[in-house]
């Protein structure tokens, strides 16, 4: 069968470690979207893995797929393999041929165009994501595939690069010379570095749709990993202020080739609060003592960049809306631990906008910022010994009482409850691939 966990916010509700925990179950572990924009973390027996390309269920022994609907960076790829290997990790790996690939130019154009952006710049991760997805829709791009034919690679080059530098000086004013970036728009360097990396991994290059297909054919149960979150989703997200691919339940089907009907399970990950990494308008954000209680307890800094993460109350519009795109059938709230101490906990349970009382996001951002949170407050709980917590029945009484409003509101069941970053401080109440 085939599970699909998504996040439900705003990225980093804790989807690594669920990959890693649903992958026992998983033969195969599949991501499909997004690039090395995600930041994936795992604690696993004392040790923390952070995944940026490779699904974070390899860890387990199944088999990685990037899915076509992913953007790679070959270079970071050869890189985050190397480091595993030198961790003991040896993962299985696929690439699907058809997914794009992340060049130079497109990490050179991703900084130029924030820095020229002004209030529209999204706070990008700077790994050229939206300009590779760019080239993509734009039937420009460079495939996994191009890399294993040097020919016609030289000849999207020629034709792409010339147009790229073209966009950096004219458009943007920005001189590749003066700015180091000539080597980004050098034909012959490109050329020459992206046929080696081709060879590096023309073994793990497949027709992923057809690899995957078959393995479910043949019995084994899958796992898609989703990146972001919802609302970063190209589609259903904060416009403009978000990733440039879907990450809702739908890009599992179109990012790996798989029938939306062999999906069974759409499992929401989301936190018990709310952080953000990024610009934009964000109603329940805390920027007083609460917000750094929850930085600091909850160690809110981004796994790709290292940035401080913005945070906030939960917000139950954003995740209504999450679970009606995506239909979860289960969901997973983590990092109630983090609470501990705050009294009152909030929840956003509707905004206010011009006098009238709204139960889920707007599209107009512009109308988001202006939404005032109507908050429900909860009685906090302090003094918890988490790590003596192995059922839902040791949760303080407070904390159960929280989790169970959530749960009514997003109005699927609470397959899991996290309480800490390790394998071993999560309460499994369900399995979504029907394990006991
Ligand atoms: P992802 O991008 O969704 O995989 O999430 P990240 O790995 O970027 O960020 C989540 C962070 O929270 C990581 O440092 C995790 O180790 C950590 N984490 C996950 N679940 C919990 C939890 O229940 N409690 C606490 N305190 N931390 C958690
Ligand atoms: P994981 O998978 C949180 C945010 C960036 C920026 C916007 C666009 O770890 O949850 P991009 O580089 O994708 O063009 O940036 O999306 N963003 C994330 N925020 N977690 C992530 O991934 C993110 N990936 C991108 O901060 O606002
Ligand atoms: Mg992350």
């Amino acid at each position: 069968m085939g599970v699909t966990i998504v996040g439900a916010q705003l990225g980093d509700e804790g989807k690594g470690k669920f990959a890693d925990i649903y992958s026992e179950s998983a033969d195969v572990i599949v991501r499909f979207q997004g690039g090395n924009n995600a930041g994936h973390t795992v604690v696993a027996n004392g040790e923390e893995f952070k995944l940026h390309h490779i699904p974070s269920g390899v860890l387990r022994d199944g088999t990685g797929v990037i899915g076509n609907g992913c953007v790679v960076d070959p270079g970071v790829l050869l890189e985050e393999l190397d480091g595993l290997r030198e961790r003991g990790v040896d993962p299985d790996l696929r690439v699907a041929e058809r997914a794009h690939v992340i060049m130079p130019y497109h990490r050179v154009i991703d900084g130029v165009e924030e820095d020229a952006k002004g209030d529209m710049a999204a706070g990008t991760t700077g790994r050229g994501i939206g300009p590779t997805y760019e080239d993509k829709v734009g039937r420009r791009g460079v495939r996994v595939l191009d890399l294993l034919k040097p020919d016609t690679l030289r000849e999207k080059l020629e034709y792409v690069v010339p147009t790229k530098q073209a966009l950096v000086e004219d458009v943007f004013g920005i001189d590749v010379e003066d700015n180091g970036y000539a080597d980004a728009f050098d034909v012959d360097a490109v050329h020459e570095e992206y046929v080696e990396y081709g060879e590096h991994i023309a073994d793990t290059v497949v027709d992923a749709s057809a690899y995957i297909n078959r393995r479910m054919d043949e019995g084994d149960d899958v796992l898609f990993e989703g990146a972001q979150g919802t609302s970063l989703d190209i589609d259903h997200g904060i416009y403009p202020y978000l990733t440039s691919s879907n990450t809702t339940v739908g890009g599992a089907s179109t990012g790996t080739g798989v029938g939306a009907t062999r999906l069974s399970e759409t499992v929401g990950i989301m936190k018990a609060y709310l952080s953000r990494v990024g610009t934009g308008p964000l109603p329940t954000e805390l920027e007083d003592d609460v917000g750094d209680h929850l930085v600091e307890v909850g160690e809110e800094y981004g796994t790709t960049t290292g940035r401080r993460r913005r945070v906030g109350w939960f917000d139950l519009p954003m995740v209504r809306h999450a679970a009606r795109v995506n239909d979860f059938t289960g969901a997973v709230l983590t990092s109630i631990d983090v609470l501990e101490g705050l009294d009152p906990v909030r929840v956003c349970e509707a905004y206010e906008l011009d006098g009238e009382r709204l139960e889920s996001m707007p599209a107009d951002m512009d109308e988001w910022a202006r939404c005032e949170p109507v908050y429900r407050d909860f009685d906090g709980w302090d003094d918890v010994d988490w790590d003596a917590v192995g059922t839902y029945d040791d949760i303080p009484p407070n904390a159960r009482d929280y989790v169970e409003y959530l749960e009514e509101q997003v109005g699927a069941p609470f397959y899991a409850i996290s309480v800490g970053p390790a394998r071993e401080q999560t309460i499994i109440r369900e399995d979504p691939f029907g394990q006991p």
